[in-house]
């Protein structure tokens, strides 16, 4: 096809759809952040963006799909912090992230939640730290597999609280909260980006949020820090990655329709009412991106290695 608008443009790129790979279930946060830039991106782009989730492993599957996709800007990855755990929970993880990807830019950092079945005993995050010390064996902790978000959330908890507890894990937290709602599992470490609507909706408990500051669309749900359990930070840095090889000139454009998506008034209602924004547009680079990468790898690889996680 032709450069819709002309200047320097990635020779026709794009002249056939895109696909953005989710490495979670579809309904989860991953899926929703990125079905909220897709269509801005595809608009600015002038082409078809697909999103399509491949699920496996805490988003190693999806990640190692895309790490092996041909390098031609038709196969982007939408991916979090797990992208920084990886490495220090897998032996062969097949992927390396620094090596593997060409970094486009940075989306959103989302406040996570501490979330319980309606019916579970513990009222505050106090209780549930009480009632975890004393029952370890029979709470469930439901995550999105080893190297999700809510399994680095899930570890730092049992980390801060001097417990092991029963991990139960799904294909994406997506499908976790339903079983939660359900009350299936006892509780989760997930993203306001998913829990948000239940919890409003009062289908979920929320102990806390894991930031420093509230969530101001959560004004009701204490901070870690307010509720007794300053150690669990943490929240889920988004960014989107093209195999390594991938044309610069391709990665720019992508990273310019990211931009002018993170720019879009309904992306920005939609996060906020979800509990997250958009990075600044300075962020949203393939160098910022990468630097930020650079410095997660680093951190989690202590933190996983000092918490003694069993590498699979
Ligand atoms: C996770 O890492 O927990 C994922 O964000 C879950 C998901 O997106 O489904």
């Amino acid at each position: 096809g032709t450069g819709a608008t002309g200047g320097s443009e990635a020779g026709g790129y794009p002249d056939q759809n895109i696909t953005i790979v989710v490495p979670f279930s579809a309904g989860g946060p991953t899926d929703t952040v990125t079905r909220m830039i897709a269509e801005p991106m595809a608009a600015k782009l002038g082409g078809k963006i697909v999103v399509q989730n491949v699920e496996g492993a805490g988003g190693t599957v999806g990640a190692g799909e895309v790490a092996r996709a041909k390098p031609d800007g038709y196969t982007v990855l939408m991916h979090h912090i797990g992208m920084s755990t990886a490495p220090a929970l897998y032996k062969n993880l097949g992927y390396k992230p620094l090596e593997s990807f060409q970094t486009v830019g940075l989306v959103t950092e989302v406040p996570m939640t501490v979330v319980a079945r309606k019916d579970f005993a513990p009222a505050t995050l106090q209780d549930l730290v009480t009632h975890v010390k004393a029952n370890a064996d029979k709470v469930t902790l439901a995550n999105a597999g080893i190297g999700a978000a809510s399994h680095l959330c899930g570890l730092l908890f049992q980390t801060a609280t001097g417990v092991k507890l029963q991990e139960v894990p799904y294909e994406g937290t997506g499908p976790a909260l339903t079983d939660l709602v359900g009350g299936q599992v006892d509780f989760m470490c997930d993203q306001t980006t998913n829990t948000s609507g239940q919890i409003s909706a009062g289908e979920v408990k929320a102990y806390a949020v894991t930031t420093p500051e509230r969530v101001k669309s959560l004004p009701d749900v204490p901070t870690t820090t307010e509720a007794g359990l300053p150690k669990l930070q943490v929240s889920v840095w988004h960014g989107l990655y093209v195999p390594t090889g991938t044309p610069q000139d391709v990665v720019q454009k992508l990273s310019e329709a990211l931009k002018v998506a993170l720019a879009d008034q309904k992306v920005i209602d939609q996060m906020a009412k979800l509990g997250t924004a958009p990075v600044p547009a300075e962020d949203a680079t393939p160098q910022a991106h990468r630097t930020k990468l650079e410095e997660q790898l680093g951190t989690w690889a202590k933190v996983i290695t000092d918490a003694g996680v069993k590498v699979s």
